[in-house]
């Protein structure tokens, strides 16, 4: 029995190994803004409330260091904990207050059965709404992990964290903790490592003057634009200066749960909307092929070996 649930989510953790660089992309370019910044970590925040949608960390190399969710309060956290440990999770940290200038509030961190960093806080401080600008992202709104233990990996975020399941493809696996059809994705592949993350933008209007700011800025639109069939969403992929894959999203369908269906790999295979309803989005770029495979593969055989991937990220 699930006692549980997180309540939505709120940031990724980058390794990046010029910070200055990235933190100017992420500033000056992707449309975010500094909240505070510690010793070798920047954290920045979206338009929204949340406090923090993106932490960056001086590491050596380009890594994924993990993804944090929220909870309602102390007691969901404990419970939380509680429900994880007894599925098995690995707890990494237990249940304490977190540092008060990152934010406050009350976490522990796990990780996943295939080793993917996870965090869950309640409680976190909530910043005054930000400057409107509809071509900046309001907030984090969903992560795509590979994964080559996917079915462990999908009953850790449904059974212990409470996700509900919203549909499933014959690669992916889109799982939901708010209205959002999916907050998290996982990918049949080789794994552990971050296929993508999405912020949300306000409307298609203000994802174009985002991506157009992209690509004034040299950075292509590697593909898109186009929509999801599952979820339904607008979107843009961009390859970030750390080899990550960034997308900015909107119109992601809202779930209404008295009434919401999941659909199963059959549905998604005989849909005629795929991969875009629109019929706009061609293939992705071999570049976003290769960075969606999470550094994985390398450049030389990248082409031959993330067609499996990509068949599969492609075939929502
Ligand atoms: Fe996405």
């Amino acid at each position: 029995m699930i006692n549980a649930r997180v309540t939505g989510l709120r940031n990724v953790e980058l390794g990046v190994p010029d910070l200055d660089k990235a933190a100017a992309f992420y500033r000056n370019v992707w449309g975010l803004e500094d909240v505070v910044s510690t010793g070798d970590t920047l954290h920045l925040r979206g338009t929204g409330a949340e406090h923090h949608v993106l932490t960056l960390r001086q590491r050596p190399k380009a890594t994924f260091l993990g993804v944090h969710f929220a909870a309602a309060n102390h007691a969901a956290v404990n419970k939380l904990h509680d429900q994880a440990k007894a599925h098995g999770a690995t707890i990494t940290s237990a249940p304490g207050a977190l540092p008060r200038d990152e934010g406050g509030g009350y976490g522990f961190a796990m990780t996943s059965p295939e080793g993917q960093p996870v965090f869950v806080s309640s409680d976190v401080d909530r910043l005054d709404v930000g400057r409107q600008d509809h071509s900046r992202p309001t907030k984090l709104t969903h992560v795509v992990l590979n994964s080559s233990k996917t079915d462990a990996e999908l009953a850790f975020f449904i059974e212990a964290l409470g996700f509900r399941h919203s549909d499933s493809t014959d690669m992916m696996e889109f799982v939901r903790c708010t209205s959002d059809h999916h907050s998290l994705a996982l990918v049949r592949t080789e794994g552990p490592s971050i296929n993508h993350m999405a912020y949300e933008m306000t409307d298609i209007d203000g994802l174009m003057r985002g991506a157009g700011r992209m690509k004034q800025n040299g950075f292509n639109v590697e593909w898109g634009l186009g929509r999801h069939g599952p979820g339904n969403n607008v979107f843009t992929y961009f390859v970030e200066p750390n080899g990550f894959v960034t997308e900015y999203t909107t119109d992601v369908e809202q779930v209404d749960e008295a009434t919401y269906t999941k659909h199963d790999a059959e549905f998604w295979r005989n849909f005629p909307g795929r991969p875009c309803r629109w019929g706009m989005a061609g293939h992705p770029s071999n570049r976003l092929k290769v960075a969606m495979a999470g550094g994985l593969i390398g450049e030389a055989d990248a082409d031959a070996r993330c067609e499996d991937v990509m068949a599969k990220t492609l075939a929502r």
